[in-house]
């Protein structure tokens, strides 16, 4: 087993910021924490390093135990089997590409010999072979996080870390430097743990997405399972663009506020949940409902809508062009509109 962490508690004075936190990462699998900012992605990351002594619980890295408050025990980070990125990319100015990569290797005392090996492997990996060399100011913002990514894999650890390492990046670059990630990490077949906030590059990147909310996981699951099952409203927002439309049950049926039935899955109190390119401009499908094109944005091969259905204002993804101030019918299938439970508080999306 790669990873294990089980029912970690990690706290700051009174306040419980990891709230009996339990999951494990197969090798050769990666895993995404995704959640909004201040959930705990990034402590939950420190603590697996070693950067943070939690309160309670167990870790494991390879089999070999790093925490366990029960007997305790707490691992140096040096000597827990993990390389680690940074989302500022913690990149030394005044050593060279090579010195930067061989930074783990020489704190680890390895001969001459076995460095210059290793580092001109992760150098070449990450593409960065002609740069050895150079000094780190002299690079890009892209090339810096590629060393980065060089450094943590140069000791060949039996785990991966990252935190959110690719948003300092331009879109293009980070598209590119996410495909580089996963294909490296597939060759190299470790655990990986792998923290954002962008749903596009959980969906993307991971084998299993955990949907972190206040220090607890809401949900686990394939990226296919939280996107089209998510348990709740705050999992549906947090993995995609979602539309909340609220609803009550009338007569055994589940109806919008002004009446209008929905056919739906599930049932109940609660908020049904359809994703912007679920509903269809015109069309005829389970469910239609009425109304006026608020605003139309133009996003290259499709556009986004605003629609103003009654109260409720609708995200819709389309390649179909109408213009703004149109009548139009919203259609869509049944299985694209799911009944949730509403979470209340800090995030009611729909109100
Ligand atoms: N050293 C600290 N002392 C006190 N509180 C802290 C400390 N470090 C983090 N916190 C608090 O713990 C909570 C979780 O922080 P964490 O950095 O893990 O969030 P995150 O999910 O990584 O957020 P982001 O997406 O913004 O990076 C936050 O409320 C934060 O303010
Ligand atoms: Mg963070």
């Amino acid at each position: 087993m790669g990873i294990v962490v089980r029912d970690l508690v990690k706290r700051y004075g009174d306040k419980t910021i990891i709230d009996h936190v339990s999951f494990e990462i197969d090798e050769g699998e990666l895993v995404s924490l995704l959640g909004p900012s201040g959930c705990g992605k990034t402590t939950t990351l420190r603590c697996i390093a070693g950067l943070e002594t939690p309160e309670e619980g167990f870790i494991s890295i390879d089999d070999a135990v790093v925490f366990d408050s029960a007997n305790g025990i707490m691992v140096e980070p040096y000597h827990r089997d993990i390389g680690m990125v940074f989302q500022s990319y913690a990149i030394w100015p005044h050593l060279t590409v090579f010195e930067n990569v061989a930074f783990p290797l020489r704190i680890r005392r390895r001969p001459a010999a076995d460095i210059e090996q290793r580092v001109a492997r992760a150098l070449d990996m990450v593409g960065l072979g002609e740069f050895r060399d150079r000094s780190s100011q002299q690079l890009s913002g892209g090339q810096q996080q590629r060393v980065a990514v060089a450094r943590a894999i140069v000791h060949e650890p039996a785990v991966l870390l990252f935190d959110e390492p690719l948003s300092n990046l331009d879109a293009k670059l980070r598209d590119q430097t996410r495909a580089e990630i996963r294909k490296l990490q597939r060759d190299l077949n470790v655990a990986t743990v792998y923290v954002t906030h962008d749903q596009a590059e959980a969906l993307s990147l991971s084998d299993r997405i955990l949907v972190m909310h206040s220090g607890i996981i809401r949900q686990q699951g394939t990226p296919s399972e939280v996107y089209g099952t998510p348990l709740d409203t705050f999992v549906a927002d947090v993995v995609g663009p979602a539309n909340f439309l609220l609803v009550t049950v009338r007569d055994g049926a589940t109806v919008l506020a002004d009446g209008t039935a929905l056919r739906a899955v599930g049932g109940g109190e609660g908020v049904a949940m359809i994703r912007p390119d679920r509903l269809i401009i015109g069309g005829a499908s389970d469910n239609a409902l009425s109304g006026t094109v608020r605003q139309r944005l133009y996003l290259g091969g499709h556009y986004e809508y605003l629609v103003a259905v009654g109260p409720s204002l609708l995200r819709v993804l389309s390649s179909v062009t109408v213009a703004e101030g149109a009548a139009v019918t919203l259609s869509f299938a049944t299985a694209d509109c799911i009944i949730l439970p509403a979470i209340t508080g800090e995030t009611t999306p729909w109100a």
